[in-house]
């Protein structure tokens, strides 16, 4: 089975990658070495197409374990959300024995994943990610936390999960929009590191769920190599799957909740990135066009609506964390497969990029 090891020493862990692994997935937790009860946290909508699944699974591997939900979303992912969590399982039994599965999308991942880090002082984790966005990305790399009313992801830890389960099949039931917007996520990660992979990316179907683990996995190691050197985000080099963010962020930020989804906002922030990138990095316009035909190809936006003022852009990505120090660092590709972290982009380039989405890709 294609497996990614990411090496970080004492937290290092494998990913594995196969179609059907959730139904052993007892088996591979207890391969993993992992002892004691499990408490499976999943969101109601996940649970219900794929938690009896797993819970079979683990019990057929000797386990006991007790599902812990809690509602689909964003909002999810707060403060209060991991309280009820910790009371459940603590009433529940669980101790620092046990450990904790996480069972759906990166809300879940990323919620479950800060329960864990803070249990009984921290406790082990492992993820079964069902979309595209927390297969390829949310969980690989440890960043768990949870959301404030003053910003997304403001509390958190890095809590290094110790085994991630990955099938393919659970993206069945995913809606479409879900679906295709994690692919915004898997060409960036195509785009920073492997140019090749664009071609692969191209040759998948978006009206099917088929996407082949091989793939999967190859995307899932460009992420493991970057963390594997800068786990912590210290050294400027895990910024780099920041590409497509600064802007897309600002942009998310500027709509009401829910109205665009992140892979989409991303998707608007990849296409300033590239025109930043032709204009500052040398990035060849053909190179550029083959990943706008891809984010295209995925039916994600690549125009900015004409209600989303420039300013307002301007105004949410000034209190994203990238903007430090007031200094902006942009990710900026030099070619397809080649991100690199300037210093050059300024915020009236920014707003020159946001004005250029207005118009036709
Ligand atoms: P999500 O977890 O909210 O899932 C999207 C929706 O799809 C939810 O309604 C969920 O119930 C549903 N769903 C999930 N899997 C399904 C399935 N297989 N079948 C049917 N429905 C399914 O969203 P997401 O896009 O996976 O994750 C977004 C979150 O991930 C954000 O909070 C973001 O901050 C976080 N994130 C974290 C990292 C990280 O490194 N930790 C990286 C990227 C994103
Ligand atoms: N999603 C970006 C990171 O994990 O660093």
């Amino acid at each position: 089975m294609p497996t990614v090891h990411v090496d970080l020493g004492a937290r290092s862990y494998d990913v594995k990658v196969e179609q059907g692994l959730l139904v052993r997935a007892g088996e591979a937790i207890r391969e993993a070495g992992l002892k004691g009860r499990a408490a499976v946290i999943s969101d109601e909508t996940v649970a219900g197409h794929h938690a009896q699944a797993l819970l079979t699974a683990l019990e057929t591997a000797g386990y006991t374990a007790d599902l812990h939900l809690v509602p689909s979303g964003e909002s999810s992912k707060s403060m209060a959300r991991v309280e009820q969590l910790c009371s459940s399982m603590a009433a529940a039994g669980h101790d620092r024995r046990s450990f904790v599965i996480a069972l759906g999308g990166g809300v879940v991942g990323d919620l479950a994943g800060f329960v864990a880090s803070v249990f009984y002082r921290g406790i082990p984790f492992v993820q079964i990610p069902t979309t595209i966005v927390a297969q390829v990305d949310s969980s690989v790399g440890g960043k768990t936390g949870v959301n404030l009313a003053e910003g997304k992801n403001l509390l958190g830890a890095f809590h290094q999960p110790a085994l991630v389960l990955v099938d393919p099949l659970v993206l069945a039931t995913l809606p479409d929009r879900e679906y295709h917007e994690g692919f915004a996520e898997v060409i960036k990660h195509a785009a920073i590191r492997d140019a090749a992979m664009l071609a692969d990316i191209k040759a998948l179907d978006p009206a099917t769920r088929d996407v082949p683990a091989d793939l999967i996995a190859r995307n899932i190691a460009i992420k493991a190599r970057i963390v594997e050197v800068d786990e912590h985000e210290t050294k400027g080099v895990r910024a780099l799957l920041n590409l497509g963010h600064t802007i897309g962020h600002g942009i998310e930020a500027s709509v009401p909740y829910g109205e665009m989804l992140h892979g989409e906002a991303i998707s608007l922030g990849l296409r300033a990135a590239l025109q930043l990138s032709e204009k500052h990095a040398g990035l060849p316009a053909d190179q550029s066009g083959t990943i706008l035909g891809l984010l295209q190809h995925f039916h994600l936006p690549l125009q900015l609506d004409p209600a989303i003022t420039t300013e307002r852009v301007m105004e949410k990505l000034g209190r994203d964390k990238k903007f430090e120090g007031g200094k902006v660092r942009f990710v900026l590709l030099r070619a397809a497969g080649d991100a690199f972290v300037s210093a050059e982009v300024t915020p009236d380039d920014m707003r020159e990029a946001i004005e250029l989405l207005r118009t036709k890709a």
